[in-house]
């Protein structure tokens, strides 16, 4: 059986990423410092696959953590590198908190991984690094923009870190995977997102406002270049982001990969509004939503999507869910979480 470690692995993606690794047969080493979520996730896991992944709560950006941690497993040949601080108003607070956890973290796996002799790393990267494009969709080739902010600008500085490194070291593989806007839970609701405090993302604004916890939802513009002038993102479910991680390690693990370094857009390679999520998700929950609309949030962009041609031949992937699907599922888990019968 193939041991892969996941770092931030109780998290909202990597713990949905667990699941789908321990279906595809892997044993799920899980290392999280519970900064950002609990180990509940672990039970929920186990709950979903009947398997429980090994936890140790560890920091990522201490090495001799990190060092105790691969010698307790005797090194580790895959890695998927979820760990990271994301908020990105509080990384123009703290940037140097945000250097540091994001980039150390990934600093400290790199030189393990060069010592114990090389290995696969699939790590997660942002659409955040092409800022506003000039050209949509965006594809892979298209241009880095300036970071707007200190996290965006770990991901751009990761995946350079990723790319040189790599390049002078033949037994190290990696995939970054850039994420557009995935939203949603898993089916089951046993695990899901859970924002600490008031959430800076759309769809958990939506569901909590929905259930009462928030008394409206504002919508960040209504003058951009859009069908209806609300701002437009890739949004797609967070299952198939999970799924997108085993292809690509497999990729990895089965050098199918061109070239040491490779980096894939995940999303569903289509432009929604922000009141196209909003009419969705009152037609799949049944809930009126509260909202109005406000100026345009500092910094956002107007528009993003993908062009995924890549992962769909490449790796195989493509987006399964449907948008309903995935508001669906959000809305499960909050309720559940909420513990509020349908
Ligand atoms: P999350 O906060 O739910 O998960 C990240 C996990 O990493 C948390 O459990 C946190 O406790 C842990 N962590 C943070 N710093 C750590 C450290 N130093 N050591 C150990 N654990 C640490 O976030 P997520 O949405 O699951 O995001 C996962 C990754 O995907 C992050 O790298 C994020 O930047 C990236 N990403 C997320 C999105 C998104 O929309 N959610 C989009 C693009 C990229
Ligand atoms: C989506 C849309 C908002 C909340 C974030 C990160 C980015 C990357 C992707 C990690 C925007 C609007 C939101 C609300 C609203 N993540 N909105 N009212 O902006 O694409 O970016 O996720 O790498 O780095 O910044 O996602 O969910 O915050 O917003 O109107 O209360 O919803 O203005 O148009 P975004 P989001």
């Amino acid at each position: 059986m193939k041991t892969v470690l996941l770092t931030g692995g109780t998290g909202y993606i990597g713990s949905h990423t667990a699941v789908e690794l321990i279906d595809a047969g892997y044993k799920v080493v899980i290392v999280d410092n519970l900064s950002n979520s609990t180990v509940d996730s672990i039970d929920g896991i186990e709950r979903i696959t009947r398997v429980r992944p090994d936890f140790v709560k560890a920091n990522c950006s201490n090495l001799s953590e990190m060092e105790d941690l691969f010698r307790k497993y005797d090194g580790f040949k895959s890695i998927i590198h979820f760990a990271a601080l994301k908020a990105v108003g509080e990384s123009v607070e703290k940037p140097l908190e945000y250097y540091s956890n994001n980039l150390v973290s990934l600093i400290n796996l790199l030189q393990l991984m060069k010592n114990g002799g090389g290995g696969n790393i699939v790590f997660s990267s942002s659409c955040t690094v092409y800022g506003q494009p000039d050209i949509l969709p965006v594809t892979e080739t298209s241009p880095y923009k300036p970071a707007t902010s200190p996290y965006g600008n770990t991901k751009k500085i990761a995946e350079d870190i990723l790319r040189e490194t790599i390049n002078v070291n033949d037994s190290i593989r990696g995939i970054a995977l850039r994420y557009f806007n995935p939203i949603g839970a898993h089916p089951s609701a046993e695990i899901g997102e859970l924002p600490l405090g008031k959430p800076d993302n759309l769809v958990p604004f939506i569901t909590q406002t929905a259930i009462g916890i928030r008394e409206k939802l504002q919508i960040f513009g209504s003058d951009y270049d859009s069908q209806d002038g609300t701002a437009l993102r890739d949004y797609f479910h967070v299952v198939d982001l999970a799924k997108a991680h085993v292809l690509a390690l497999k990729r990895l693990e089965e050098t199918r990969n061109k070239t040491g370094f490779e980096v894939f857009n995940v999303g569903a390679g289509k432009g929604i509004t922000v009141l196209e999520i909003v009419k969705t998700f009152e037609k799949v929950s049944g809930v009126k939503l509260n909202y109005e609309i406000v100026g345009r949030r500092a910094g956002d962009i107007e528009k993003v999507w993908a062009d995924t041609s890549l992962a769909n031949t490449e790796m195989g992937w493509k987006v399964e869910s449907t948008l309903e699907e995935a508001l669906l599922s959000a809305w499960n888990w909050e309720k559940k979480i909420r513990q509020v019968k349908s």
